[in-house]
């Protein structure tokens, strides 16, 4: 990666206008929106915190690489372009309330609240973590609130946050980003396990893939030759929340699987 000047001094008419839990937002001048990554992380609704060197470069360099391929696939999204090594110019959108999660195997919350008895798992899922879900899953879960938790199609259509409709082209488009990163992926011997995506209105109304995608905070990836073995080896934020080793590490190896042929 090449060595630019950090994009906040780069441009000293943008406006902090919110800092997310590893991003700055900021306002440019002709409206677009910039994001700046940082190297924070937090998990568990902010309960653990941590900062590590190269995250914020790893996970912008990961999001340009996603969104240009995902752009070349026709899925419609906010990148504009990247701006130095942690910076990223995108269209200003309404973000939608609700947060779209792609499960192709068993794992993280969706385990933990099967063990919970708190829901069953897909028909024709194995109940261990890492057992693969045939066909795949789709959840949604509420972006604004002080906790992320799972809602049904039904509230969210109660609550007039979306259409049927829309909702209907979030199923589809997810599915189509799915099976984009997925197929890339397992040519790089890596195992797309799930991954979170969100979306926002642009002022006509369209809808578009907005935040970040493919990056090791906002997806879990496997080594697949570990999980042949019967492990599950975690190149994603999974290293924090389960404190797996050095994410700095686990975040650059993943970035060099996914970026170098
Ligand atoms: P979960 O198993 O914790 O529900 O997460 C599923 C996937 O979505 C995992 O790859 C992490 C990602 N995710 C986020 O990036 N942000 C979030 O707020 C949540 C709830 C999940
Ligand atoms: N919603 C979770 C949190 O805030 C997401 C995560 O663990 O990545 O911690």
């Amino acid at each position: 990666m090449t060595n630019y000047l950090n994009f906040a001094v780069y441009d000293y008419s943008m406006k902090l206008i919110g800092k997310g839990k590893a991003k700055d937002i900021y306002l440019a001048d002709n409206g677009d929106i910039i994001f700046e990554f940082t190297d924070r992380i937090t998990a568990f609704d902010g309960a653990k915190k941590a900062e590590y060197a190269n995250k914020g470069k790893v996970c912008c360099a990961l999001a340009e690489y996603w969104f240009n391929i995902l752009g070349h696939e026709g899925v419609p999204t906010h990148f504009k372009e990247k701006v130095g090594e942690t910076g990223m110019r995108v269209v200003n959108l309404k973000i939608l309330p609700v947060e779209v999660i792609w499960r192709n195997y068993v794992a993280g919350s969706l385990w933990r609240r099967y063990e919970n008895k708190e829901i069953k798992l897909p028909d024709d899922t194995e109940a261990r973590e890492g057992a693969p879900i045939p066909n795949g899953m789709l959840e949604f879960t509420t972006k604004f609130e002080a906790i992320d938790r799972p809602v049904t199609t039904q509230e969210i259509i109660d609550a007039k946050w979306m259409t049927e409709k829309e909702l209907e082209y979030l199923r589809d488009v997810t599915g189509k980003i799915n099976s984009i990163m997925f197929s890339h992926l397992l040519r790089k011997n890596i195992i797309l396990a799930d991954f979170k995506v969100e979306f926002g209105k642009k002022t006509n109304g369209k809808i578009i893939l907005a935040d970040e995608v493919g990056t090791p905070d906002g997806c879990r990836f496997w080594d697949r030759n570990a999980y042949i073995k019967g492990e599950l080896h975690s190149l994603d934020k999974d290293v924090f929340r389960k404190n797996k080793g050095d994410l700095s590490a686990a975040y650059l190896e993943i970035y060099n699987r996914i970026t170098k042929d």
